[in-house]
Parts: structure tokens; sequence; C-alpha cells
């Protein structure tokens, strides 16, 4: 291990973010010792092993490089305590369940009881590191708790929102749009500031660490997450008017995404978005706005949650319609149960809503994903008497009535749909949730295609 004064990282919370967060920055700067700690001892043990417990691209190239040279995963978070001297708190904030602000605010249980844990155990003073997504002004809590250790130790807390995106989460490290920084604009903060850009700085030019006070950081990381939903929530409205209208949600995306004020990305219409963020800290947004008295303000975020919601029940109504008006004993194919493709991530995925509600038309739903199927049968296990799980999608299709395409995952744009269309039932009918397939030789092979935003392609 490297004793370096100065270069003992930890970061507590092993997940989506921890993980790679930190697989990359001992990546970047071998002479710092990085060392991963989480209450999950079957997390640390899959990080230890030849199967990480998540999926993402790049990511075990990255960990190989890494794991036991500067990169460790434990359990023993009182030590790593003890000899870090830059801590990340990358724990999870969930949307509270109960009590107060339940259903909006952010359960904060998980961060607190980390913050107190440090004030405990620390026994020099060290840098703290907001890496979980927070409320605006939590640093400043965060601070209180710390500061009431009664070992005279001082604590210097930033904020350092992270923005990767599941999927591309190693690409996004390497290369990112920006790291932000919010730091007291005292001489500490100033100080400790400096000891995270120095970290940054091993690859990241410096004209993209950004640096601000602590609460623009905290506000930004809620801010992007509300922009980008807003994105999707825009668009998916549209789909909804297109459908209505024989307009075309390719074509128009396409016409308004020339527009340089608008840009192009973001404006793929589907059966809306899912991942454990968007709708979680849109809805922390709301709280906040509401508690500072701006209802407008919370009604006008909540509506990009409310549209979302609109879109995956649009999805399956469309599906019961199409199909004659029941679905009961029908088997349908759901392709794709990750909330995006190229992750196993299955948190707030739309299709969890979606097989829920088929199954309460009893429908007989398959569900094929190649990276999720195991936390789809957590997900789905209290209503497993109605669910098939199938790791390959030809055999998931086998006699079914109907494909729903969930995910875009690549690989199912090169199955092959003659095959397919000639085991399933007829008539048969595709409902691609994410536009991604080719509905003109799809309509031609013989399948009813229902596409989003787009005419349908049918034989009746
Ligand atoms: N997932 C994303 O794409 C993403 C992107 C940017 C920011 N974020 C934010 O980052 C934070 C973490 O998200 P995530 O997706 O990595 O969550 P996650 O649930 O995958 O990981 C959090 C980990 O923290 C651990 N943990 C909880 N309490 C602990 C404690 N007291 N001590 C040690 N470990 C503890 C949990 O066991 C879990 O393994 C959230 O605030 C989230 O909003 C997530």
């Amino acid at each position: 291990m490297n004793s370096d004064p100065g270069k003992h990282i930890l970061c507590i919370g092993a997940g989506y973010v921890g993980g790679p967060t930190m697989a990359v920055i001992a990546d970047k700067c071998p002479e710092y010792t990085v060392t991963i700690v989480d209450i999950n001892e079957q997390r640390i043990e899959q990080w230890q092993s030849d199967s990480l417990p998540i999926y993402e691209p790049g990511l075990n190239e990255v960990v190989e490089r890494t794991r036991d040279r500067n990169l460790f995963f434990s359990t023993d978070i009182e030590n790593a305590i003890r000899a870090a001297d830059i801590i990340f708190v990358s724990v999870n904030t969930p949307t509270k369940t109960f009590g107060e602000g339940a259903g909006k605010a952010a359960d904060l249980q998980y961060w607190e009881k980390t913050a107190r844990t440090i004030a405990r155990i620390a026994d020099s003073n060290k840098v703290v590191v907001e890496k979980s997504t927070l409320p605006l002004r939590t640093a400043r809590a965060m601070e209180r708790i710390l500061e009431a250790n009664k070992k005279g130790l001082h604590f210097d807390v930033l904020s350092n929102p992270e923005f990767l995106a599941e999927g591309t989460a190693i690409n996004d490290l390497n290369d990112p749009d920006r790291v932000l920084i919010g730091s007291r604009q005292t001489e500490r903060g100033l100080k400790a500031r400096q000891a995270l850009v120095d970290i940054f700085a091993h690859w990241v030019p410096t004209e993209k660490i950004i640096t601000s006070n602590v609460w623009s950081a905290e506000l930004s990381k809620l801010t992007a997450n509300a922009f980008l939903a807003q994105r999707i929530s825009s668009i998916n409205s549209i789909s909804a008017l297109c459908e209505k209208s024989e307009a075309d949600i390719e074509e128009v995306a396409a016409a308004i995404g020339k527009d340089r004020r608008i840009g192009s990305r973001f404006l793929k219409a589907s059966v809306g978005f899912g991942g454990s963020c968007f709708k979680k800290d849109i809805l922390n947004l709301v709280y906040i706005c509401e508690h500072y008295g701006l209802n407008e303000v919370a009604r006008y975020w909540e509506s990009v949650v409310n549209l979302n919601e609109f879109q995956h029940r649009r999805f399956v109504q469309t599906m019961l319609k199409t199909m004659f008006n029941t679905i009961a004993g029908k088997r349908i194919a759901l392709f794709g149960f990750a909330f995006k493709a190229d992750t196993g991530d299955t948190r707030e995925s739309p299709a969890i809503y979606i097989a829920r509600k088929l199954v309460d038309e009893h429908a007989q739903v398959i569900v094929t994903d190649p990276e999720a199927l195991a936390n789809a049968k957590r997900d789905l296990r209290d209503i497993s008497y109605a669910i098939e799980f199938a790791d390959d999608p030809y055999k998931a299709a086998q006699d079914a009535h109907a494909i729903a395409v969930v995910t875009e995952w690549s690989e199912y744009t090169a199955l092959d749909y003659q095959k397919i269309f000639e085991t399933m039932q007829h008539p048969a009918f595709i409902f691609d949730g994410r536009n991604i397939l080719d509905h003109k030789a799809l309509h031609k092979i013989g399948f009813n295609v229902f596409p989003i935003g787009k005419p349908a392609l049918k034989y009746f």
C-alpha cells in the first residue's frame, strides 16, 4: 500500500457511482491508494471476484488493471476512515417512503449514518466529498454533524456531484464534459478544493474542472437531471400528439434538432425514462421548491415526472387496445428489462410498470434481457407466477402473441425477425417502445407494428 501523506482516498458506498468512479481515479492516479468500502458484504465480495456486481462496458478492464495495485475493496469501514485523507461519500439517497416528505424528499438516513461514523471514528482532519446527489444545503448539515466531534478535528466538506450516465460510465469518467467542485470560499475550503482538483487534473483538462460555491454545485446536479429528464418528457409529449395526427416524431425530432439552439441529443421518443436518478432527483427538487413556497416552480418540474408516467401508461394502453381489448391468457415477450441499454440496472425501469400492468390484465409475460435478468427476477418476485424468464430472445418470443421492446439493446436490432415471426402466434404484434427496429421490414414480414409517435403499420 502507498503511504504518501495526503494520498489516501476512501469512498464509502461501492455502488454504480462509487465503484466505477474510484476505479477510474485509481487507474489515472497510480500514486494514490484508493479504498472502497460498503456495508453490503456480498457487494464487496463481488467487487473482489471475477463477476463484478454491476455491468458497465469497459469496467472489468479498469478493475483488472487497478485491483490490489492501488484499488482495494473492504468492509472494514472504521480502519479505512482512519487511514483516509479524502473521503468520498457515495451512498444511496433514495426517495423517502415514510413520514414527512414521503414520496418526494430524499431519504438521507444512509448519508447521515455515514457522516456520524466519520465523526466518531476519525482521528485526524479529513476532506469529505459529497459524491451522492443530495438536497440543496446538505453540506451544511454534514458540516454540523462532523463539527460536533469532541476531538478538535476539522472536516472540510466539498460537493463533487457525479454526472456519469450508466451504460457509458467509463467513457464519461475518462472524458467528462466537466468536473464540478463546490467548496467554501475560505482559506481551508479552497485548500481542500485544490486537493480534489489535483486528483482530477491527472487526466481532465483544467478548463473542464469547474469550481463553484457548495450550494451551486449541489443544485447544479439536481438541475442537470431535471433538464435532461425534461427533454425526454418534452419529446414524449409530442410523440403522443404524433400518434393522433399522422405526424412522425422522428421527423419532428430531426427537424427541431437541427436548430443549434435546441440541439439533437436527448430527443429520442420512447416508452419513458427510468433509472434511479431522474425521478428521485426531480421529486427532490419539487420538495425543495415547496419548502421555499415556490409552488409554481414545484408544479412545473413535477409535470416532467407526470408526463413520464403518462408515457408508460399509454404504452400499455396501446397494447391492450390493439390486441382487441383483451390480453388475458396471451403471451407477451418483453425485449429488455434494464432501464436503458448497456446496464443491468433495473431501478425505476419502465419495464417494471409494464410487466405489472400486463399481469394485472392476466397476460403471461416472458422477460428477456442480456444483463438484467437477475435484477428483473428480484423486481417481479411477488408476481413470479405470471412471469417467465429467458436468456434467449428467440425462446422468449416463441408462441408469443406480441413482443414489446422496452430497452434499446443493439442486439435486438440484429435478430432474425422472419424466424421469430414464424414461431409466434398470429396475428403477431410488435410494440417498439424505443423505436429501434426497422418497422417497414417488420411489417413486410407480416408483423403489426406499433412504434412510439409514428403511424402504426398494420394489417387490419
Ligand atoms: N447511478 C447513477 O447513474 C448515478 C449518477 C450520478 C449520481 N448518482 C448518485 O450517487 C449516489 C449513489 O448512487 P448509486 O447508483 O451508486 O447507488 P447504489 O445503491 O448502487 O450504491 C450505494 C451503496 O452505498 C452503500 N451504503 C449505504 N449506506 C452505507 C453506509 N452507511 N456505509 C457504507 N456503505 C453504505 C450501499 O450498500 C450501496 O452499495 C446517489 O446519491 C445517486 O443519486 C447516481
